[in-house]
């Protein structure tokens, strides 16, 4: 067993969002004793450790922090290098201009590595220990991210992403739609769960992703629909893109003849009824313009929204309503959505939640409380990807996902954190102020990762 003294910050339980701030843990002489199989054994005060925990190290991190790693629930391997991409429009301009073309590269084998590679190290960089990846079309390319977050020892959970059909610039991108179906059921029968026997206890899983609604058809979603009733048993997720954009939502309703957007995932194509691709392990990214109806039928399916305000900026989507949104039932998770979103570290991202959220307009601006903040960013994530059992905060008996934070590696930061007059004031300052460089130390289920030389 090892032991990290610290000051040790998390939201404990399982509580609502709104209950988050009742169980914010901030414990400044904390520790955390993790034994041999990376599962926390111990964590709380360092007085309070029982005698029998007898660690043989103790590393002591003080007056450093170590809060659990973060969650992104929804980033594009495959565009690892576009977070500075000038689209000359929003989503869809974007897309056709810089996107797809970025992502026919990954045809390449040596591209697809060396991108998986720069991928996998930046994420260890930002201390996001677990995240929902977009994969590339290209089923080497996938076979390089899984292979490389295993040698990392990452926990990410990943899809080919799965387009049949697109303007001129996603042709390489495309493949036929009996193509696209074999191409992901090859691709659970690799990854899913491949580094344990039983799959729940894998750090890399699988989820279906067709790109969003308009890069299939109606028959095509329906092939998937069944495709995920023969798997989610399994464990395998589905994830995609909902609503992100106005010019897209036209063009699905145009394309599909839908009352909502959702209704695609949801079966509800023309007359026929066929299966959901919705559920607990079913992750959309956006959801800025939902309606009501698409609101209540995710909360009772239990599907999760990736929040993703940087993204939303970026390309002028507009602002996914906070309060509507998560007084829905829905649990809202946080996303980078790199590349359109430019940030990979969570805090930053937090940082825009919170000014997006206290800037919006017609009385529904709120200001974004800490613990709230913290619960988005990790604890919500873990919920969102139905691992709250095992990762997303810091409890005794969860597997060891946590980060060290040295805030003397910024200027300022030591001494505004000395000012901060409660937790609260504390966490908000530590998120909001938070720059990699203070990132020091990451681990996964007890094992610190370094990041692997670029290819
Ligand atoms: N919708 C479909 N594809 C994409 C993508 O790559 N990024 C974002 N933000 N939205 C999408
Ligand atoms: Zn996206």
């Amino acid at each position: 067993m090892r032991a990290y003294r610290g000051h040790l910050v998390h939201i404990t339980g399982a509580p609502s969002l709104e209950q988050a701030g009742d169980h914010l843990v901030s414990a400044p002489d904390g520790v955390l004793v993790v034994d041999d199989d990376g599962v926390i054994a111990y964590s709380g005060e360092y007085v309070g450790m029982p005698w029998h925990i007898a660690p043989e190290e103790v590393v002591d991190h003080r007056p450093g922090f170590l809060l659990p790693g973060f969650v992104d629930t929804h980033i594009h391997y495959p565009q690892t290098f576009c977070t500075d991409s000038f689209g000359g429009g929003q989503l869809l301009d974007w897309l056709q201009r810089c996107i797809f073309p970025a992502e026919a590269t990954l045809a390449d084998a040596a591209v697809a590595q060396r991108t998986a590679r720069a991928f996998c190290r930046r994420r260890i960089e930002v201390g996001t220990t677990t995240a929902l990846v977009f994969g590339s079309a290209f089923p080497d390319a996938q076979d390089a991210l899984f292979t490389e977050s295993l040698a990392a020892g990452l926990r990410t959970i990943s899809g080919r992403g799965i387009q049949t059909v697109g303007p001129q610039a996603a042709a390489p991108l495309l493949t036929s739609e009996r193509a696209a179906i074999e191409l992901s059921v090859q691709e659970i029968n690799r990854w899913h769960g491949a580094d344990a026997a039983d799959p729940a206890e894998a750090l890399v899983q699988v989820a279906v992703m067709p790109r969003f609604a308009l890069s299939v058809t109606d028959h095509t979603l329906i092939a998937l629909g069944e495709l995920y009733d023969s798997v989610r048993g399994q464990g395998v997720y589905f994830h995609s893109h909902l609503s992100e954009n106005f010019h897209e939502i036209a063009a699905v309703r145009a394309a599909f003849g839908v009352r909502d957007y959702l209704d695609t995932y949801d079966g509800r194509l023309g007359d026929s009824a066929a299966p959901t691709l919705l559920g607990p392990r079913s992750v959309l990214a956006h959801g800025v313009h939902c309606t009501g109806r698409e609101l209540a039928r995710m909360a009772d399916t239990g599907t999760s929204i990736a929040h993703c305000p940087t993204s939303q900026q970026f390309l002028g989507s507009g602002t996914m309503p906070w309060r509507r949104t998560t007084a829905s039932g829905v649990t809202v998770a946080l996303g980078s959505d790199v590349g359109a979103g430019d940030e990979w570290l969570m805090a930053r991202v937090l940082n825009d939640c919170f000014k997006v959220h206290i800037s919006a307009p017609d009385g529904a601006g709120l200001s974004i409380p800490p613990a709230q903040l913290l619960f988005t960013a990790t604890l919500a994530g873990a919920r969102a990807l139905d691992l709250a059992d095992r990762v997303g905060n810091l409890d005794e008996g969860k597997e060891a996902d946590f980060i060290v934070i040295d805030p003397q590696r910024q200027s300022l930061l030591p001494e505004q954190l000395d000012r901060a007059e409660d937790a609260g004031a504390m966490l908000f300052t530590l998120l909001l102020g938070l720059r990699e460089p203070s990132i020091v130390e990451v681990f996964v289920r007890g094992r610190r990762l370094t990041a692997a030389e670029a290819a």
